[in-house]
């Protein structure tokens, strides 16, 4: 854990874009053997937006990035960093940063991808917070994208329930006068625990073949329980520290943006830190887990509420694949 020093950092603009596909609960109970009472009684979840025929994690990416610039008043040619949080990259390489960069005809910008699993978006945030207050970089666009519709097995019931599509995007800058800034970050993982959420098949591991294939290894496997039960073990200690450690009791947080993986998860963690349920934003119904992209639609849709107060803290905080884990928190 640590504190951000030298230029203040500024959320500029956010934005977002979901595809417009919805698949319910019910449409799920056609495919796999479960129902829309399980789901909803152990995930929170009701919907989850699909990505249509021939839309990539960079096309979505895009629509939420131009919106984000938008907001922030921020042209392309002004970025000097792109970096996308994804784990459902449209290819490995070239990654969607680079792809996205192009799009968006930010010609002066580096552009790279983070993949490190749902924690990816919090992590992005930080290394972009870190680059503009350092000095290294002035004007960054992070953006969580994921089209993991692609890349779940459709029979799995252990997991297709679970996840959906979207994209979230922020400009971070430094602060004008008066506007708010990143105060602190803290960026964790077990990777003992590396087993838990995998895509094994294709890669330098497990490489493409047909015994690849008939095992679906190019599909997520999940531990789900080993998942559940690591999580409430590891993250309300965790957050709790993290917040006295940055000089904020939990409740003196004003809004809670938590990785929207499970409602069960986030109530349990909530009522373990003592936190008034009203302030943690809640969108899983809507769009399942997004990985990545889960905090950057839960801010987006936020702002766009017009809810936020001068002076209040927002904590980001996210959990995945590695086991990562992280937060990450800004003064309004
Ligand atoms: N529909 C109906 N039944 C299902 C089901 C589904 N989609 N998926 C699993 N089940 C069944 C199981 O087979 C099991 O049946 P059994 O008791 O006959 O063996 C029963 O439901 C309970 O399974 P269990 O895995 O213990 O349920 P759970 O309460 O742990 O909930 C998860 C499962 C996946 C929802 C939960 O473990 C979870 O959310 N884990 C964390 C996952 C996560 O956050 N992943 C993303 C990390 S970024």
């Amino acid at each position: 854990m640590g504190f951000f020093n030298g230029v203040p950092v500024s959320i500029k603009g956010t934005g977002m874009y979901v595809p417009e596909k919805v698949l319910t609960n019910q449409d799920l109970t056609a495919m796999v053997d479960t129902s829309d009472e399980w789901i909803r009684d152990r995930t929170g979840i009701r919907r989850r937006h699909i990505a249509a025929e021939g839309e990539l994690t960079s096309s979505i990416a895009e629509k939420a990035s131009r919106e984000a610039l938008r907001n922030s008043g921020i042209s392309p040619e002004d970025l000097d960093m792109v970096i996308v949080a994804t784990n459902s990259p449209d290819t490995l390489f070239p990654g969607v940063a680079p792809k996205l960069q192009g799009m968006l005809e930010a010609k002066k910008a580096g552009a790279f991808d983070v993949q490190s699993g749902c924690t990816s978006g919090v992590y992005s945030m930080a290394i972009a917070t870190g680059g503009i207050a350092s000095g290294v970089w002035k004007n960054v666009l992070v953006v969580g994208a994921e089209v993991l519709s692609r890349i779940i097995d459709w029979t799995d019931r252990n997991t297709c329930v679970l996840f959906g599509d979207g994209a979230g995007a922020m400009v971070l800058g430094p602060a004008a006068d008066g506007e708010g800034h990143f105060i602190s970050a803290n960026m964790r993982s077990d990777g003992t625990k590396h087993d838990q959420i995998t895509l094994l098949g294709g890669l330098v591991e497990y490489p493409a073949s047909g015994e690849t294939l008939e095992k679906k290894l190019h599909y997520v496997a999940m531990k789900g329980n080993d998942v559940f039960k690591f999580v409430n073990r590891v993250i309300p200690p965790f957050l709790k520290e993290y917040c006295l450690e940055s000089g904020f009791q939990p409740e003196d947080i004003s809004w809670w943006f938590f990785h929207q993986a499970n409602q069960r998860i986030i109530d349990k963690t909530a009522e373990r830190l003592g936190i008034n349920p009203e302030k943690v934003v809640i969108n899983i119904h809507e769009y399942g887990n997004t990985s990545a992209a889960s905090v950057f639609l839960a801010l987006c849709e936020f702002m766009r509420e017009g809810k936020l107060q001068k002076g209040e803290k927002l904590l980001f905080t996210a959990f995945g694949a590695g086991m990562t884990y992280g937060g990450i928190i800004y003064e309004a």
